[in-house]
């Protein structure tokens, strides 16, 4: 597929995500031969940074500093020729649409269009109405960031106007945390091995935490958590993919489609979230922040026990937390297992077993478990084994979630994105959360989130801190 010639063009072309990822991220996968090798990109936006070459520069300094030690001089030059800007907005796009026309003619025919969205939600409908008028989405994919909409009226009015312009089979929404190579690696561990599979479920496994506190605060991005709020930010997004990756049935096979439909039925076996199964926080000092409403009650925490009403899973509560500002930046699954059901060895310290998984670039697994410690006695201790995935693939080298993700969308498999039913589900589920929102209580910096999230956990509390 990466011989079909491609054309790029990215909406929000000079914005923060296109400096961290998007640009660092092409870059490499070209440097490892994996773009096609007619591949041209077309930055735009409403404000131009001053021509093609203004903008190549800009770029540069962008990805010197976000793809490391794989900048070269030469390389760089040779993808930079490739990049051009031309400004758009949602009113006027027909300069770019002719642009876009201009590079298709050079690359010929059978070359294909990618369109990547990285602009504010109220700017994505109007933009795609746009991409309808000038015909720039005719024969085009379309990717989206998140958020998808605010609430599921805000989703479903985005999907209709998206539906009106592409078919759903064209459209890429982008959840990046599915692009985590951990995350490939929870099926993989599932179905490519005996040992696993037969502990997923609720005669073994008594509880699941998806938890991922991360230690910057908002970083500038005040505008953005007060207009969102980390329960839309990080839990009906990435915390609820996580759950459904972790909680689906066999798929048929890997394909898109059968993966999608299993993550479905997950997302419908989840029942209603009570009021009393959610805790919001936000930080101290969170409301003296630039830009933020010095009344501002904006959730920067948020921890949810979910359930999930079917055969597999009845009665094992799904802890999600994560938030801002916290003790530790961390993303870790964790499967928790029942306790043997004698004790045995009445010294046994910790934990029975888990199985946990780390959602970090380098992915780890690790069990923990209990082990005679050796001595004289037969006394029980805690132990465990711990796989670094890259250090048993030495030489090979993991892709970062948006370059997995970007490469997905140029070979046009849509494994790793979202559809319109599941992001709208997730909305019907998060909406109610939303509107009856406990109280927002306070948590101090660097700290676990508010006291009331300990008795969400229950008896084995919360695994992280180790
Ligand atoms: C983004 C959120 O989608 O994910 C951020 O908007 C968050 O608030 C980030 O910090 C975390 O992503 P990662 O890949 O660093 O775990």
């Amino acid at each position: 597929r990466t011989a079909v010639p491609t054309l790029f063009v990215l909406f929000g072309g000079t914005g923060d995500l296109a400096k961290r990822k998007l640009f660092p991220g092409l870059y490499r996968l070209y440097r490892r031969g994996l773009v096609p090798g007619e591949f041209r990109v077309i930055g735009t936006g409403r404000t131009s940074p001053g021509g093609d070459e203004a903008y190549r520069a800009l770029l540069e300094e962008w990805v010197r500093k976000f793809a490391g030690d794989d900048f070269d001089d030469a390389a760089w030059a040779r993808f930079a020729a490739r990049i051009t800007f031309t400004a758009s907005s949602a009113q006027d796009g027909w300069a770019l649409a002719a642009r876009v026309r201009a590079a298709q003619a050079q690359l010929g025919p059978g070359a294909e269009t990618v369109l990547y969205l990285s602009v504010p939600p109220t700017t994505m409908e109007p933009v795609v109405s746009m991409l309808g008028r000038t015909g720039l989405a005719a024969g085009a994919r379309l990717v989206l960031e998140k958020p998808f909409g605010s609430d599921l009226a805000s989703a479903r009015s985005l999907n209709a106007a998206l539906h009106g312009v592409f078919d759903e089979d064209r459209l890429f929404r982008i959840d990046h945390f599915l692009g985590k190579e951990a995350v490939q690696n929870i099926l993989a561990f599932r179905f490519a091995n005996g040992m696993f599979e037969p502990l997923w479920n609720r005669d073994r496994i008594a509880y699941v935490q998806i938890d991922v506190p991360e230690v910057i605060g908002i970083e500038g991005r005040a505008a953005f958590m007060e207009s969102t709020g980390t329960f839309r930010d990080m839990v009906c997004t990435h915390l609820f993919q996580m759950l459904g990756f972790l909680a689906l049935e066999p798929p048929a096979s890997l394909t898109a489609d059968a993966l999608r439909e299993e993550k479905r039925k997950v997302f419908a076996a989840v029942r209603d979230i009570a009021p009393r199964d959610v805790v919001f926080g936000q930080y101290d000092g969170y409301r003296a922040e630039d830009g933020v409403d010095p009344a501002s009650t904006v959730e920067t925490f948020a921890a949810v026990r979910v359930w999930v009403d079917n055969w597999r899973w009845q009665g094992v509560p799904f802890l999600l937390r994560t938030g801002k500002a916290m003790a530790e930046s961390r993303r870790t699954i964790t499967l928790g297992l029942h306790e043997p059901p004698t004790r045995l060895f009445p010294s046994a310290e910790g934990t029975p077993n888990e199985l946990v998984f780390d959602l970090s670039d380098d992915a780890r697994v690790r069990v923990e478990f209990r082990v005679k410690r050796p001595g004289p006695r037969l006394e029980v201790g805690h132990a465990q084994l711990s796989l670094d995935v890259s250090e048993a693939f030495p030489g090979e080298q993991a892709l970062e979630a948006y370059e997995r993700l970007l490469l997905d969308v140029l070979n046009d498999d849509r494994t790793l994105f979202t559809s319109a039913d599941e992001v709208e589900r997730l909305w019907e589920l998060s909406d109610p959360v939303l509107e009856g929102a406990p109280k927002v209580l306070p948590y101090p910096r660097g700290s676990w989130g508010p006291d009331a999230v300990r008795e969400l956990a229950g008896e084995r509390g919360w695994r992280l801190p180790e």
